[in-house]
């Protein structure tokens, strides 16, 4: 495919029986003659991978206190007992899901550079400033864990979880063969996630009585509330304009 074909022309796309009328009947006929093998079927694998989910341990544990020194008194209190955990884990989580989403947001600009947007896409002026937005998320998280005595440079249980999941979002924007369309489509799994994510833990964080935490995490999801409204208006204004047949080659 050439650099100005849209992904939605025709092209080379080997996949798809019907492209076959000899072969693919062959192949089904074959694909019947040769059962799975009874030796594993899926009710056995069920029961192995039930065995590894009881002996498998964690995927990871908070890291201990890095020191109460020079944390408020009030902070020291609200972060006795376990609860304390459940909130750093979660302070953690988000600090690296905003961490990314600053480089997701680097390479989305750079798709944009690279190939232009379209009539109602993002201008550079919207990725530029949303892109700050999570960089100023992130150093919020990077405080908020400090007051209270925690390492910010340490990896939560959650933040590992989160880094995994955003995995597939992060091989799409970084495909140099994606357009902007398509790698905001991945963008758009990351704001969602994003929302979700602040909406959890201002309401933990007010449960916990952190109020100033939980009045910061709500304005943080009133952005990524607007990231992801704009992401969506995007994607619609793309989809929009190709079925009309009015989208600009490499868009
Ligand atoms: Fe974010
Ligand atoms: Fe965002």
């Amino acid at each position: 495919m050439s650099k100005n074909d849209r992904p939605t022309d025709i092209g080379i796309n080997r996949t798809g029986i019907a492209l076959s009328p000899v072969d693919g009947p062959r192949m089904t006929e074959g694909a019947k003659a040769m059962p799975p093998s009874s030796d594993g079927s899926a009710r056995d694998a069920a029961v192995l991978r039930f065995r590894y989910a009881v002996e498998a341990g964690e995927i990871g544990h908070m890291p201990p206190p890095l020191s109460l020194r020079g944390v408020a008194e009030a902070a020291v209190q609200l972060l006795k007992g376990h609860k304390g955990n459940v909130l750093l884990d979660k302070l953690g989580e988000r600090l690296a899901f905003e961490r990314s989403g600053v480089r997701l947001y680097d390479g989305l600009i750079l798709k944009l550079e690279a190939s232009g947007s379209w009539e109602g896409g993002p201008t550079l002026e919207d990725l530029v400033s949303f892109r700050a937005d999570e960089a100023r998320h992130f150093e919020w998280m990077v405080e908020a864990m400090t007051a209270l005595g925690a390492d910010a440079t340490a990896m939560t249980p959650s933040a590992d979880l989160t880094a995994v999941e955003s995995l597939g979002v992060l091989q799409v924007i970084s495909d140099p063969r994606t357009g902007l369309a398509q790698a905001l489509h991945a963008q758009q799994i990351a704001e969602l996630a994003d929302v979700a994510g602040w909406d959890l833990l201002s309401t933990l964080a007010g449960s916990l009585g952190h109020g100033e935490l939980a009045a910061q995490c709500r304005l943080a999801l009133t952005q990524e509330n607007l990231h992801a409204a704009s992401v969506a208006r995007w994607l619609r204004a793309h989809v929009e304009t190709a079925a009309h047949g009015e989208l600009a080659r490499a868009s």
